[in-house]
């Protein structure tokens, strides 16, 4: 996949694989979101990778040639990152999940839009022939963009989420290709 750089709020934004140098602002951008958003699995206490851990996995995750892991930059700091990882075994290689996340202050300005565009030429290029994902079933922002983009929903899990004292369903939603 090859970068490129869009302006979103006046910067200039660029998109390109992650690599194991930026182990340190990963770290950071995990942190943030995890802070500011409930709909992912994990808040700033429970990343306990250190630098060295992080760069260890980054550069385990780059040599995969069955997955893409797009981060969005403006240089100083990760806006927004897309982790798509095919299946290990033959029998699930033709299909992939990923997780998608956006620095708040970013949202709603057309960032998740632009990394799925590109995972999804990459899939097509790759041979993935079916793409899916898990999503809380009241997170209406992701819903609408992944329904705006194909996806459709599937099938509902219950108890698939759980913050202290409740537990969420999550649609399960896919997209063939
Ligand atoms: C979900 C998320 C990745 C979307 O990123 P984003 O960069 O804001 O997405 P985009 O700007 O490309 O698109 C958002 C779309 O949702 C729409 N939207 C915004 N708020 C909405 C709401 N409350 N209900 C329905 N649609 C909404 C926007 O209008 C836009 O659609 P449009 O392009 O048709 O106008 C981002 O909000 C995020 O990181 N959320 C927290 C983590 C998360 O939920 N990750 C997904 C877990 S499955």
């Amino acid at each position: 996949m090859q970068p490129f750089t869009v302006f979103i709020k006046d910067r200039a934004v660029t998109i390109r694989p992650i690599v194991d140098e930026d182990a340190s602002a990963w770290l950071d951008y995990l942190k943030q979101v995890g802070d500011e958003t409930d709909f992912l699995a994990f808040s700033s206490e429970q990343i306990t990778m250190d630098t060295d851990q992080a760069r260890q996995y980054l550069e385990q995750a780059s040599k995969r040639t069955d997955s893409l892991f797009l981060l969005a930059t403006d240089d100083n700091r990760i806006l927004a990152t897309l982790n798509f990882e095919c299946g290990r075994w033959p029998f699930f290689r033709h299909h992939g999940e990923f997780g998608i996340s956006v620095v708040e202050e970013f949202w709603g300005c057309g960032l998740a839009r632009i990394m799925m565009g590109t995972m999804l030429e990459w899939a097509t290029q790759n041979n993935v022939r079916k793409i899916h994902l898990k999503v809380r079933t009241d997170n209406h922002r992701a819903i609408h963009l992944y329904q705006s983009m194909g996806f459709s929903i599937e099938g509902m899990a219950e108890r698939q989420c759980f913050r202290p004292g409740v537990y969420y369903l999550a649609y399960h939603m896919g997209l063939k290709l």
